[in-house]
């Protein structure tokens, strides 16, 4: 309760186009206070009364004891900061401390702003003013003891203390820790893999030049140094920890990483599916659904893999008495367990939406403070998954990380294995703290557009990119960044999607949705369409895009990477993605406007070696694209993206294959393997199949495109020459 009476100190208005934004408004808990169990305060004394400095009361302010050490981040916009610093009234007897404050830059270099000392008796305030900060990455505000060499009494008022934000739509300054800047590495430590499956984690670090390895790794991993990767398979399930150590200058730090082997990971691989809001918003209903899971089914794209139908905002009703959320009964007459129910006997996964605070963003009841009851209720409905968005909830990441963690406790707590999709439009890094608070995705940017370059806080195409680029590091298998919704399909019929477009309102055109498309699948970024299910929008390029399963395969690989940047020079950029299997698939999206060539230079990307030839396989337009050794050049026009996916070139005993693995399949059985070869119906195969001792144990020769080798429980190698070629495998039956 405010005490103040009118000769209360007040911070000024800003002026139009500015904030005035207050330091007690970021996340003070973060901050060093040196008086044990006791928290800053905002806007108050550290004892709680109000900040009062000479007889004069500020209606703003952080009270915290020495030492004291206050970090913010001002992530570019923020131009001044102004404080009057003191020792509040509060303390009658003492009170002496020393002041620092001082600027960082991203390297280390600092500037001191404003440096003393503060005495209850004689100077008992300063007016500290910094200016010129938009070139610095850090504002320091520290005390320590003082002249009188003790903490005693020292309570710090940062009195009336804010900072000028310049550019509302930029990333808004934030409080870091202490620890959080120490931490040398710039990569995700909780990571998820699936027994025998292929892992991989690459491990980066924020200092650059830093020396990276690891110890502890657990059986079946191996340490790349060449490409800073933990990689390989680990075959049994449980909870590994293992340490990267960084070492900079001679020192050597180490963080600790925590690997989970398990075969029930809520979120092995994106989700590829509906959601119901750039098209639909409001009209969302059990009719809605219906059609959604019916074109689903009836044009070929669940069995491409799109199998995951999700309700947005605006599905709500209103609270029962008891506090239990009820859909909109208009819309949804027979209550959403029927909706869930008619989704999964599609064999498909239900999922809807809502907010970390009382309010959803299009104003429906949000989920804080009635997490247990959602969670149970969801769980009755039989909801999978929950995007959970963050409007009108603080700003700060403390609290962000605290209701999103209450949220996945409570859905674990009612037993229904709901997955937790973070929505908070990646303002406060969720990528570093996502997964250990539960959430298995998360939003890595404001909301997408329907168009290539967006306008404002809009994103098109053009800032996906940007907003994308520099996060493979922390993604990996159960942890996602998430891209958010796709725009194919919706060629400017969307609500929302439509906004910040810079006035065009057009859509894309289809190189534009197709690069849109390639690079989510590049990325491995969940996939969310958002078209009306009620229209007819869908073209035929859009079909062609949504079907096409080798482009696909590349967003469900089940190493779950996120392509690496290789570069961005001339308007072309590239990124790289591993796959399970060894392939590397490469992309390039053409940014200019006009059509440019483009060449890969293998001696550029980690994943592939410069000596060794590759099959490649155009995967946008399911063509064989012939060998590379080197450099592969190809054509792209204006705006659109090539994949090309890459596999080794191996050699099977002296003889080179040109055969990929989606020319002869091999399927093992019981008791037998499957071979199909589907390209060679007609051609005198030889089929040869031999033990770890290289003795043969079973041989055919056949002119069909099936075969089948009876075989006892044992691990062959299996080998189908065909034109003086061949191609091996490993097989376990
Ligand atoms: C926010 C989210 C969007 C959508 C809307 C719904 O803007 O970022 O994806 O969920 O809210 O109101």
């Amino acid at each position: 309760m405010w005490q103040g009476g009118s000769n209360v100190v007040t911070i000024p208005d800003a002026p139009w186009g500015q904030e005035y934004i207050r330091l007690s408004s970021l996340e003070i808990e973060k901050t060093k206070c040196g008086w044990e169990n006791h928290t800053p305060k905002k806007d108050k004394s550290i004892d709680g009364n109000n900040i009062t400095i000479g007889g004069k009361v500020y209606e703003s302010g952080v009270g915290t004891h020495g030492p004291s050490q206050i970090i913010i981040k001002l992530n570019g916009s923020v131009t001044d900061f102004y404080t009057v610093l003191g020792v509040d009234d509060e303390v009658k007897e003492a009170g002496n401390f020393d002041y620092h404050v001082y600027v960082k830059a991203e390297g280390g270099a600092t500037e001191d702003v404003a440096k003393g000392t503060i005495n209850r008796f004689s100077n008992q305030s300063v007016d500290i003013h910094a200016d010129n900060l938009s070139g610095w990455k850090y504002l320091y505000l520290e005390t320590s003891n003082g002249t009188d060499g003790t903490n005693t009494c020292d309570h710090v008022d940062w009195a009336n203390a804010y900072l000028v934000f310049q550019d509302q739509n930029s990333t808004r300054p934030c409080i870091v820790s202490a620890e959080e800047l120490t931490t040398k590495l710039a990569c995700a430590t909780t990571v998820f893999s699936q027994p025998n499956v292929r892992f991989m984690q690459k491990v980066r670090s924020t200092v650059t030049g830093a020396q990276l390895s690891v110890s502890n790794l657990p059986a079946g991993l191996t340490w790349n140094a060449d490409r800073n990767i933990v990689e390989g398979v680990v075959a049994e399930e449980g909870v590994y920890t293992y340490q990267i150590n960084v070492t900079v200058d001679g020192e050597t730090t180490s963080e600790d990483v925590t690997l989970t082997v398990s075969s029930s990971l809520q979120h092995p691989v994106p989700f590829m599916g509906w959601l119901s809001w750039n098209s639909v918003q409001g009209n969302i209903s059990q009719k809605i659904i219906e059609q959604a899971v019916e074109l689903f089914q009836n044009k070929g794209l669940y069995e491409c893999g799109w199998n995951h139908i999700m309700m947005d905002d605006l599905w709500q009703g209103t609270r029962k008495a008891d506090g239990t959320p009820q859909p909109n009964a208009s819309r949804f007459p027979n209550g959403l367990k029927t909706v869930a129910d008619y989704v999964h006997k599609n064999g498909m996964k239900f999922g809807l939406y809502t907010d970390a605070a009382d309010r959803t963003c299009a104003g429906a009841f949000g989920s804080y403070g009635y997490e247990g009851i959602d969670a149970k209720t969801y769980a009755e409905w039989g909801v999978d998954v929950v995007k959970c968005d963050y409007c009108y909830a603080p700003d700060d990441v403390e609290t962000a990380k605290k209701r999103y963690k209450a949220l996945a406790d409570a859905f674990a707590a009612a037993g229904n294995n709901t997955m937790l999709y973070i929505c908070e439009w990646g303002v406060r890094e969720p990528w570093k703290w996502g997964a250990e608070v539960g959430g298995r995705c998360w939003r890595i940017s404001q909301d997408v557009r329907d168009c290539w370059t967006g306008s404002g806080s809009g994103v098109g195409v053009v800032q996906s990119i940007e907003a994308m680029k520099n996060l493979s590091a922390y993604q990996g298998v159960n942890r996602f960044n998430d891209s958010d919704m796709l725009c194919t399909g919706l060629h400017a019929t969307g609500k929302s999607s439509n906004d910040l477009c810079g006035g065009t309102g057009a859509g894309m055109t289809d190189d534009e949705y197709a690069t849109q498309f390639a690079l989510w699948c590049m990325w491995s970024s969940p996939m969310a369409l958002s078209f009306d299910p009620s229209k007819n929008t869908l073209t035929d390029a859009d079909f062609k895009l949504l079907r096409n399963k080798e482009l696909i395969a590349l967003n469900q690989d089940r190493m779950g990477q996120q392509g690496d940047l290789i570069s961005e020079t001339d308007n072309l950029v590239v990124f790289a993605k591993d796959c399970e299997n060894g392939d590397v698939a490469l992309s390039v999206t053409n940014m200019s406007s006009s059509e440019k060539q483009a060449t890969f230079d293998f001696s550029a990307i980690p994943a592939l070696d410069p000596t060794k030839t590759y099959t490649v396989r155009d995967v946008m337009e399911n063509t064989e694209a012939g060998e590379a050794t080197g450099t592969f050049t190809t054509d792209v026009r204006k705006h659109a993206t090539r994949v090309f996916r890459l596999a080794e070139k191996k050699v099977v005993d002296g003889v080179a294959s040109t055969f990929s693995e989606k020319d002869f399949t091999f399927v093992s059985g019981k008791n037998c393997v499957k071979i199909n070869m589907p390209e060679t119906a007609g051609l005198a195969k030889r089929i040869l199949v031999s033990d770890f001792e290289g003795r043969v144990v079973s041989g055919l020769t056949t002119t069909a495109d099936k075969a089948k080798v009876a075989l006892a429980k044992g691990t062959y190698l299996v080998t189908v020459v065909c034109n003086a070629q061949a191609r091996t495998v490993k097989v376990q039956i």
